[in-house]
């Protein structure tokens, strides 16, 4: 598998700007890396994300997957967003062969790898269940056991536990980087969270903002599987904060009254529990 950004620049024209959000964004990803692009709220991480999906189109530039354009959303490219986006209407079981049932996959193969990827995420007593009877980290394990049944080298995930409460996120990291470990594929990684890009990132990517650019690479060598709170892992977080604070202070300075400072409020780089997690 390999996997390139080559000049991607996307330029949104609106009633009231016309701005790049992307200015010549080149990034190479290796076969089984695990890839974080972090950068401040509105740099453009999602868009470049939905662009890697084949969601959206560049305005110029091209991304190449496995040497060939990619000019739409595919089987060969999973992804998952912040919100599980499942079908209520649907069983869990029916949620997690959805794609598949689309794919064409005969019944018995979509039972089959539905419920050998409901087992990796620990949910096949809960296989008969509706959403509505879920937690939200369930949901997103259900999202994930979807997102897999595709056996696609890589998966484009979205922020996807932003909006799960701190233990649940903890629980959730852990069993990606072991599925990430067991499965070998390439994973690109939205987060504006710092602590989480160093948890789970072999490389993070730093972005700034206004218009986005790739500002710096980091390269993480810490043992794996790693701990949220270890020690090693603060201080590399620490590194990385060093290099955002610049762009965060960029972006909120533009949004906020101008009475505003980020010493003033200082909210963010107080504990190391809560690191990134106001950007
Ligand atoms: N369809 C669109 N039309 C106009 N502007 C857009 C559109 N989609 C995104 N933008 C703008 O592009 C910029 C980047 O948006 P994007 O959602 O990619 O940022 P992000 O880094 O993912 O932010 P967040 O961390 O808040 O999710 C924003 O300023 C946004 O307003
Ligand atoms: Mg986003």
């Amino acid at each position: 598998m390999s996997l390139v950004v080559d000049g991607i620049s996307k330029r949104f024209v609106t009633k009231n700007k016309d701005t790049f959000t992307l200015d010549n964004i080149n990034l190479s990803f290796k076969q089984g890396e695990f890839i974080c692009l972090l950068g401040p709220s509105g740099c453009g991480k999602s868009t470049l994300l939905n662009i890697i999906a084949g969601l959206e189109k560049p305005t110029s530039g091209k991304i190449l997957l496995n040497d060939k354009e990619v000019k739409e959303v595919g089987p060969d490219k999973a992804f998952m967003f912040q919100e599980a986006a499942l079908f209520p209407w649907l069983k869990v079981i029916d949620n997690v062969e959805f794609g598949m049932k689309m794919a064409g996959i005969s019944k018995e193969e979509r039972r089959e790898k539905a419920l050998k990827y409901l087992k990796m995420v620990h949910l096949t007593k809960f296989q008969n269940s509706f959403v509505h009877e879920l937690s939200g980290g369930m949901r997103q394990r259900v999202s994930l056991a979807r997102a897999l049944t595709l056996d696609s080298e890589l998966l484009l995930m979205d922020e996807p536990f932003s909006a799960l409460d701190s233990q649940t996120k903890s629980i959730l990291q852990l069993e990606l980087q072991k599925i990430w470990w067991e499965t070998k594929k390439t994973v690109v990684f939205v987060t504006h969270n710092v602590e989480e890009a160093v948890l789970l990132g072999d490389r993070v990517i730093v972005m700034s903002a206004n218009p986005g650019r790739v500002k710096r690479e980091f390269k993480i060598q810490l043992a794996r599987p790693r701990e949220a709170q270890s020690v090693d892992l603060a201080y590399v977080s620490a590194q990385v904060m060093k290099d955002l604070k610049e762009e965060v202070e960029k972006v909120a300075k533009a949004e906020y009254d101008s009475d505003w400072s980020i010493e003033k409020n200082n909210v963010l780089y107080n504990s190391t529990n809560n690191m990134g997690d106001g950007l």
